[in-house]
């Protein structure tokens, strides 16, 4: 297997302290409108479970799966719904939990469709935000870090489906 070169940029101490805090934010903010937590598979399943273990309200849980990338590190631009389990929004709070906005074509297409499912509002929290790369204008509620271009690996975070383990965030270095 090809070994990867990658240089940490954040560190498990540094997220653990910042996902804790947003979880306070979180229990506060929602406090009157318990959310439904809409985890985007599968980068930001590792930021989930521990953002969700912070937060202290009586929300629900659902998975929706989206890709974009593909195979490479750059996005294709084109958004597939790979999984949905097809609930229905009508009238929830709904707190979308990303590891990563990019472009911000993933999210735009995202809120639209769960705004057409009839979500009462939406919400969006990310563990990291890369707002140089923007190309849609997307509101996010919740950064954990905002990032220079590059691309990351770790907490959840894969290239090419591995690397997803790692404990801290890591910036792949060029071949
Ligand atoms: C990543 C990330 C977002 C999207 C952001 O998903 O989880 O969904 O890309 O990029 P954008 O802002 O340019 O649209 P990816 O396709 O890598 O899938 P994965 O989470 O399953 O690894």
């Amino acid at each position: 297997m090809e070994e990867m070169d990658y240089t940490i940029v954040l560190d498990t101490a540094t997220i653990h302290k910042k996902v804790e805090e947003l979880g306070k934010r979180i229990s506060e903010d929602f406090s009157q409108k318990p959310p439904l937590v809409l985890g985007v598979l599968k980068g930001s399943v590792f930021f989930l479970a521990d953002l969700m273990r912070a937060v202290d309200l009586p929300y629900t849980l659902d998975f929706i799966g989206v890709s974009s990338y593909k195979e490479s590190t750059e996005s294709s631009g084109k958004v597939e719904i790979t999984f949905d389990l097809s609930s229905d929004f009508t009238g929830k709070h709904i707190l979308i939990v990303e590891d990563i906005i990019d472009t911000g074509i993933t999210l735009d297409y995202l809120t639209n469709h769960i705004r057409d499912r009839g979500a009462e509002d939406i919400s969006v929290a990310v563990l990291l935000d890369k707002p140089s790369r923007r190309k849609t204008d997307v509101k996010i509620d919740y950064v954990c870090f905002e990032v220079e271009d590059a691309f990351y690996v770790g907490y959840g975070l894969d290239y090419q489906g591995r690397l997803r383990n790692l404990p801290y965030i890591a910036r792949l270095n060029p071949a």
